[in-house]
């Protein structure tokens, strides 16, 4: 039985991640300094490491504990805003973080990481879909964090064998309804989870950020992507490692495009409810159209998403119905 190690475990992605190996029959080690994750939402995991992966004794102990096989690194800050009002807590979070992990793998003779990276490494995009092969010119400090982490990793895989696949995430909504587990972030700044708040009468409204972008409705278009398709391209991604130990760098999305429109409408359906909407200004910093092109996952690492909007919106339903105070009840 292969061992993985899954950093950020306790987050949102990172659980659905744990559930899918622990499926899959793996044994599984997770870590988390638990700041913003959840205890509760790490199933069938052997053994959860509370601590810092900037703690460098920790993790040695983590991987002298462990024979690790592999290991998949969720653990970041990833609020856009805040990155931009406090880069240094995204730089010595995210950076420093990867960098003790991939300072551990390196002494412990581990030699596969899949990494956490996101769409937000491109910024304002030159075309629609967009490729991986594009320009990377981040808006805010959250990005070019996950790019200057990417960045490393090329660098460690040339000088030190450790090889990588770099998974750059669109817009990640769902949940596992069959684990019991799903999304819970405080704050929340995400439009699925609020539009969800909004149909349980947690919220008054949900806030459209801008009807005046250029696009058919006037508001802005996202690649929204079911969190368990997120998580079977990380195994995927494991298993392409383990048999050809070749680095890259994947778009994670499903090529689609919905308004926020069309997602309050979408889940106006699908939950009955009147979800009332106002609109309000533009956000900082939003590019109007990010759409995946999701070819190279598709030809290189054989992962095609399963479930479309219509499943991401009720499982997301399911989960903030069933637990409208997150994890704490
Ligand atoms: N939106 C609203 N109202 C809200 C919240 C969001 O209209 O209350 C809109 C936003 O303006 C945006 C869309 O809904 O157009 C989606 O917003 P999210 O905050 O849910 O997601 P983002 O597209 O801003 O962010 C995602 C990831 C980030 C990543 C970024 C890359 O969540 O981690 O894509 O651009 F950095």
């Amino acid at each position: 039985m292969k061992t993985i190690l899954v950093a950020g475990g306790a987050g949102y992605i990172g659980s659905h991640m744990v559930a899918l190996l622990v499926e899959k029959g793996y044994d599984v080690v997770v870590v988390d300094n638990l700041r913003t994750g959840h205890w509760q939402a790490v199933k069938g995991a052997r053994k959860l490491y509370v601590g810092d992966l900037r703690d460098a004794a920790f993790l040695d102990q983590v991987f002298s504990e462990n024979k690790i096989d592999g290991v998949i690194n969720f653990a970041a800050y990833s609020l856009v805003g805040e990155s931009v009002t406090n880069p240094l807590k995204y730089y010595g979070n995210n950076v420093a973080g990867s960098q003790s992990m991939l300072t551990a793998m390196k002494e412990h003779g581990v030699d596969k990481i899949v990494f956490s990276s996101t769409a937000a490494t491109y910024g304002e995009p030159e075309k629609q879909p967009i490729e991986e092969s594009d320009r990377t010119d981040p808006t805010n400090p959250y990005g070019a964090s996950k790019l200057a982490i990417e960045g490393m990793l090329k660098w460690c895989d040339k000088a030190y064998g450790i090889h990588y696949v770099a998974l750059r995430y669109f817009n990640a909504a769902g949940s596992n309804p069959e684990a019991g587990i799903g999304e819970d972030h405080n704050p929340e700044s995400h439009l699925i989870p609020l539009v969800m708040k909004a149909a349980l009468g947690q919220r008054s409204h949900i806030g459209i950020f801008g009807d005046d972008y250029p696009t058919a409705d006037g508001t802005c278009v996202r690649d929204y992507i079911h969190v368990r398709d997120l998580a079977e391209a990380h195994l995927l991604a494991l298993e392409h490692l383990e048999k050809t130990g070749e680095s890259g760098i994947f778009n994670l999305g499903s090529g689609d495009g919905y308004s926020v429109k069309e997602i309050i409408e979408t889940a106006r359906r699908i939950t009955g409810r009147e979800i009332p909407a106002k609109i309000e200004p533009r956000r900082a910093g939003d590019p109007s159209v990010l759409i995946a092109s999701n070819k190279k996952a598709a030809e290189v690492l054989g992962w095609t998403p399963k479930r479309g909007l219509e499943e991401i919106i009720a499982d997301a339903w399911t989960w903030h119905s069933g637990h409208p105070n997150g994890y704490e009840g």
